[in-house]
């Protein structure tokens, strides 16, 4: 049988021993694996160039390395987003793009809920409150109040796909009104979502808290900019698990500090993981979270059986589960 070779260019499991075990029964199949996100891109090139599958996670599959791949016929994202590969190029060269949309949709969902309610009822500042008030016998709210309460308050949902559409249903006994900007949501979906489907000028000054959903592409790319940070309420509070991209950070940064929102919640970072001096640290209005979102341990192994599965799929010459390029179908 024709040998096989799958490239990982790298990988947040501790080692694939495991899947190399899932492939073990294949021999023509041959796994081999890097660390390869801060790599020089020469470095990159030599070591996907004759790949037949790629695995990538965090590593920028940009177009001119797709365009140095000798024979590579399927490209897998190792998540949901798949900003970091150049699926047009990939496409160009009729290679298949595939990717694992179903894995974490639950345990996004909870951490943009439990950013949102940590944000809003300002349980870090809580914390140093707490301690301090200890230190000196007496109680002192000043670092927190006021907060207001929940219900009745407007959720804004941009991007209502998995997981935005999950937050909803999630959130559905919590008394907010909501409201969804997507502008490729079909009638029915509409439909069956029930809530008010709004372009993103008339979501962001009526919401409480806004929180981002959205696919990262060149039409996202700094969707929340000053413009917008500056129509939403003074009271309101930003929060992104989608994508670093979504949100220009500069502008974050001043809405921050200038007051122009009450705070965010975040877990995602357009340099990932940030400098050191990292803008948004030492800011006393932000949440920050170590893009996390997809973690839970079942979602952990989940998607190694999904990765898995779309190996055997392709050794066995059947489509991966969840393919981007449509056209290569
Ligand atoms: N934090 C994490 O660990 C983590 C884990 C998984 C996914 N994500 C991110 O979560 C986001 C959502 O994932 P998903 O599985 O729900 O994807 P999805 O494809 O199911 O939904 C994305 C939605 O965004 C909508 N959209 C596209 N352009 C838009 C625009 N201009 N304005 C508003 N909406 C727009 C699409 O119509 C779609 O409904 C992605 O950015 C993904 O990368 C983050």
């Amino acid at each position: 049988m024709k040998p096989i070779k799958i490239v990982v260019t790298d990988y947040i499991e501790p080692d694939l021993e495991w899947e190399r075990q899932q492939l073990a029964r294949f021999e023509h199949v041959h796994l081999e694996a890097h660390q390869l996100k801060f790599a020089p891109q020469e470095d990159l090139v030599a070591a996907v160039r004759n790949a037949d599958v790629i695995l990538v996670n965090m590593v920028p599959l940009t177009a001119e390395v797709i365009g140095r791949l000798d024979r590579c016929r399927l490209i897998i994202r190792h998540g949901v987003g798949y900003d970091n590969v150049d699926v047009a190029a990939a496409t160009a060269r009729r290679i298949r793009v595939a990717y694992e949309p179903d894995y974490c949709t639950d345990e996004v969902a909870e951490h943009a809920i439990a950013l949102m309610l940590a944000a809003w009822r300002k349980l870090f500042v809580g914390r140093q409150v707490l301690e301090e008030s200890s230190r000196n016998g007496i109680w002192n709210f000043d670092a927190i109040y006021p907060i207001a309460g929940l219900r009745g308050k407007t959720l804004g949902i941009v991007g209502c796909g998995r997981i935005g559409s999950t937050v909803l249903a999630r959130l559905r006994s919590f008394g907010f009104q909501f409201l969804v900007c997507d502008p490729y949501l079909t009638a029915t979906r509409r439909a069956e979502l029930g809530v008010p489907v709004v372009p993103l000028a008339e979501l962001l000054p009526a919401a409480d808290i806004v929180t981002l959903h959205a696919v990262l592409n060149a039409e996202t790319r700094h969707l929340i900019a000053a413009p917008q940070l500056r129509a939403m309420k003074s009271t309101a509070y930003l929060v992104n698990t989608a994508r670093g991209g979504l949100v220009d950070t500069d502008a974050l940064v001043r809405a921050l500090r200038e007051r122009w929102i009450a705070g965010a919640a975040i877990d995602v970072y357009t340099k990932e993981p940030p400098d050191p001096d990292f803008s948004l640290f030492g800011l006393p209005n932000v949440v920050l979270a170590p893009h996390l979102g997809w973690y839970s341990e079942e979602a952990n192994w989940s998607i190694r059986e999904k990765i898995v599965e779309d190996f055997v799929r392709f050794i066995e010459g059947r489509p991966p589960r969840f393919l981007i390029n449509q056209e290569l179908a």
